[in-house]
């Protein structure tokens, strides 16, 4: 198991390229079960979720080459089943699901347990599926789903959910007749999923909008699709900015999809100005201290807690944090109060005191977005900063370390 071992206290300065977007890449893999042909994904990051997905793809049958640009080949599915061994390493699995049923008529995937965010049950895909004709049972830890031909129905979903919409919206288009999904996620992988679905030949109306029409075809063709910048990576590369009272240019970011981010930050102190799709990001303090909600898009994301955390734990005054979207997503507070920070939490609330300075020791990821903030704070606290479990930052961040030290830092990948 490898670590990162950070001597903080350095500002940050320089350029940095934004990567492939992981909960874009994921869903868009996952579809290529949709057409009998090759698609061709670029911009793929290299991440561990990455590799689990191809893992998972390649055990149904489909032929993957590739790293940076995948060549997605699902001529042949042979096998319906998502194993147990894969789904328990990442969630995201589920996103077969839908595509399965639509393509082979049945699926069996393992259903996905706890996570170190909270419950996050899947009861939201299944009752959809259910709708739509499938039928469902659980059979020793399994979702075993069947329907000959799936078919259009009515959806509403009780809560935002953004994997949820995806797999009912790619079951939906090979399904017979039409499919209304109500409150759909707007998040914009959901629309960047829509985009690629429609170059395939889905008919798909209303993607980034919260009712999505899909009207069923009885084909789809492969494509050629660049996957988009990651809103998630470039906001902690923001935040590694202001933190650090540092100058970082994010190159390849979109930036409207990161308006929540930009105005909460701003409204901290960060000075952000955009010039041709880049994005700078300046430090320079006094930082004001804010109150910030996540909500589903466009809101603040939940991804982006945990860092934005860590940077109001050095801002004079009091913040208020409020998680609204996973029961139990403050796992980082305890590794951040390990550093000197003044965290309480009640509830689903986090009250952040703003301290003068952190203080390096040693400290241990839970989950991705946690172990990014735990990044943050080794980059400004006083001494050595030791994050463990890197594996959980390697699911979802390009080569932190890597890009870290081309901007300065003072960061070392070592094994445990
Ligand atoms: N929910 C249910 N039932 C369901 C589905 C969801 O109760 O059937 C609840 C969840 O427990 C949660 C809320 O609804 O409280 C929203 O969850 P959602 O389904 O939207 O989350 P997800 O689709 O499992 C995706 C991202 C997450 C991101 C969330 C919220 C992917 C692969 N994952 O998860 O990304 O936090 O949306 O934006 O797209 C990450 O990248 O670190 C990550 C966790």
């Amino acid at each position: 198991m490898d670590k990162l071992i950070i001597n903080g206290g350095t500002r940050l300065k320089g350029e940095v390229k934004i990567s492939g977007a992981k909960n874009a890449a994921l869903p868009l893999i996952a579809a290529c079960l949709l057409n009998e042909g090759c698609t061709t994904l670029s911009n793929i990051p290299t991440l561990r979720d990455i590799t689990t997905i191809i893992k998972l793809m390649e055990k149904l049958g489909v032929e993957v080459k590739g790293k940076d640009i995948l060549k997605i080949d699902a001529s042949q599915v042979h096998s319906y089943r998502a194993p147990y061994e894969l789904v328990k390493t990442m969630r995201a699995s589920i996103l077969v699901l839908g595509p399965l049923l639509a393509r082979v008529g049945r699926a069996k995937v393992s259903l996905p347990g706890g996570c170190a965010i909270g419950p996050r049950p899947v009861n939201l895909h299944l009752k959809a599926l259910e709708s739509m004709g499938a039928t469902i049972k659980l059979e020793r830890g399994y979702i075993v789903a069947e329907c000959k031909k799936l078919r259009g129905a009515r959806v509403y979903f009780d809560l935002s959910t953004v994997t949820g919409t995806e797999n009912i919206m790619m079951a939906a288009t090979l399904a017979q007749g039409t499919t209304v999904v109500e409150n759909a996620a707007k998040e914009p992988e959901v629309e960047e999923l829509a985009s690629a679905l429609k170059k395939m030949g889905a008919h798909i109306e209303g993607a980034g909008t919260d009712v999505i029409t899909i009207e069923g075809v009885a084909h789809l063709h492969p494509i050629e699709h660049t996957i988009m910048p990651d809103r998630i990576e470039a906001g902690t590369y923001m935040v590694a900015a202001g933190i650090t009272q540092g100058d970082i240019t994010l190159l390849n970011c979109n930036v409207t999809y990161l308006n929540a981010l930009i105005e909460k930050l701003e409204e901290i102190g960060l000075k952000i100005t955009e010039k041709n799709g880049n994005l700078r990001v300046v430090g320079t303090t006094p930082f004001k201290s804010t109150d910030v909600k996540t909500l589903p898009y466009p809101g603040f994301p939940t991804d982006m807690q945990a860092q934005i955390m860590t940077l109001l734990c050095l801002v004079e005054g009091a913040s208020i944090v409020t998680e609204t979207i996973f029961k139990d997503r403050f796992m980082h507070v305890g590794e951040l109060r390990r550093l000197g920070a003044d965290i309480r939490v009640e509830g689903n609330t986090a009250i952040v005191n703003g301290v003068k300075k952190l203080y390096g020791a040693p400290v241990m990821a839970t989950d991705l977005r946690a172990s990014a903030s735990l990044v943050l704070a080794g980059l400004v606290a006083e001494g050595v900063t030791e994050v463990s479990r890197v594996y959980h930052l390697d699911r979802g961040y390009e080569r932190m370390e890597v890009k870290l030290s081309q901007l300065g830092a003072d960061i070392q990948r070592v094994k445990e």
